[in-house]
């Protein structure tokens, strides 16, 4: 039996930590609440918004609708050969939990995505990458359920149109799917060991590590994120706040000619992607506090509540850092956390 309550205290359930008050609010833990849901005048009455651990999320107003939070668990393995293993998850599922378990089974291919905060329902819906690694390099397909007509589909990797931050759930189909389960494929033997990115290697290096298992990845890239993202258990906070953003070679040209030390990587599309962090640095604002909103000090990219700030100061600060980056290097950034 469903349980709708009314004017639901969103502070605990979102990771900035903001107060905001869902007009409704429902938990679905299985496939059958999630019908009986559907049939029910609250739902049908009202706009819904899927929550799963609200931790992409800026609520800058309460929200006068129904909140539905995915809470369906579950792992079970489709197909397994002597070399992967397909498993299908449910939406619920803890990200972080998802990684520890696939490590302790030595099943490789998330390793990097460690300690990232959030639900599996909500990786493939921004696409979450860190590390060298994006989470659609293992999503072999992706399960939901329309939440006008009740039906399921299954949307396999290709058809996602899975980019950097983003995939179809964010675009054509955003708040029209309940993501149900989400099926991974992930190796058994062999591993695509990615080390790629230089703080991984540094922490093997020191630890005289030249041959890293799955283990050993996931236990570093641990350690930077310790050492670089705010806990959004002890401060609220989002993650990256904005996307690096994406500029013309021509205008990353002339950016160096004026700013020599601006970092910058190529990419295949005659582009360069500058990190949003060093921008809203040289603009002053790391470690910048309003009040109690504010610019993370080890890391310029994430914004952080620090103790009773409103989603509308948070929001504010950033729209002051998107005009002061503008203006320095007439550059757009973009916001990657959804605001509501
Ligand atoms: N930098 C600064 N100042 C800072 C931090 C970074 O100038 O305060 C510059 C440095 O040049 C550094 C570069 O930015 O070399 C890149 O920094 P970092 O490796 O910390 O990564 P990022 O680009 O800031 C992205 C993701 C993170 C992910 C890391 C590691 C986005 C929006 N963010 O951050 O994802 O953990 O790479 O792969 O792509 C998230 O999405 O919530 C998130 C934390």
């Amino acid at each position: 039996m469903i349980n709708i309550e009314e004017n639901k205290d969103l502070k605990p359930l979102n990771t900035f930590g903001v107060k905001a008050n869902a007009r409704y609010f429902c938990t679905v833990t299985t496939r059958n609440e999630l019908n009986e849901l559907m049939r029910h005048p609250v739902y049908q009455n009202n706009r819904c918004l899927i929550l799963g651990s609200g931790s992409n999320i800026l609520f800058t107003t309460h929200y006068n609708g129904l909140v539905i939070q995915n809470a369906l668990k579950g792992i079970s393995i489709k197909q397994e050969t002597d070399t992967s293993v397909d498993i299908e998850v449910m939406a619920g599922e803890n990200w972080h939990n998802l990684v520890l378990y696939c490590v302790q089974q030595n099943w490789g291919g998330i390793e990097n995505l460690s300690l990232i905060p959030g639900t599996v329902g909500a990786a493939p819906i921004q696409n979450i990458g860190a590390y060298g690694v994006e989470v659609k390099e293992v999503i072999q397909s992706v399960t939901g359920v329309d939440l006008q007509t009740g039906f399921t589909t299954t949307w396999l990797n290709h058809e996602c149109n899975f980019g950097y931050r983003d995939s179809i759930f964010k675009n054509e189909l955003k708040e029209k799917i309940f993501i149900s389960s989400v099926t991974l494929t992930l190796s058994k033997k062999t591993h695509r060991i990615n080390t790629s990115y230089g703080a991984i290697n540094e922490i093997l290096k020191q630890q005289h590590i030249s041959e890293p298992t799955i283990q050993q990845i996931s236990d570093a890239v641990s350690e930077i994120r310790k050492s670089k993202l705010p806990d959004p258990t002890l401060i609220g906070n989002a993650g990256s706040f904005f996307k690096n953003p994406t500029i013309a070679i021509s205008h990353y040209q002339q950016l160096q000619k004026l700013f020599p030390g601006i970092p910058g990587y190529y990419s295949a599309n005659q582009e360069v992607k500058v990190p949003a962090a060093w921008l809203i640095e040289q603009c002053g604002w790391k470690g910048k506090r309003i009040g109690d909103a504010g610019v993370h000090t080890q890391q310029a990219l994430v914004l952080v509540n620090y103790a009773n700030a409103s989603g509308t100061e948070i929001f504010s600060l950033a729209l002051d850092i998107i005009s002061s980056v503008k203006e320095k290097f007439n550059i757009e950034l973009l916001h990657e956390v959804n605001i509501r």
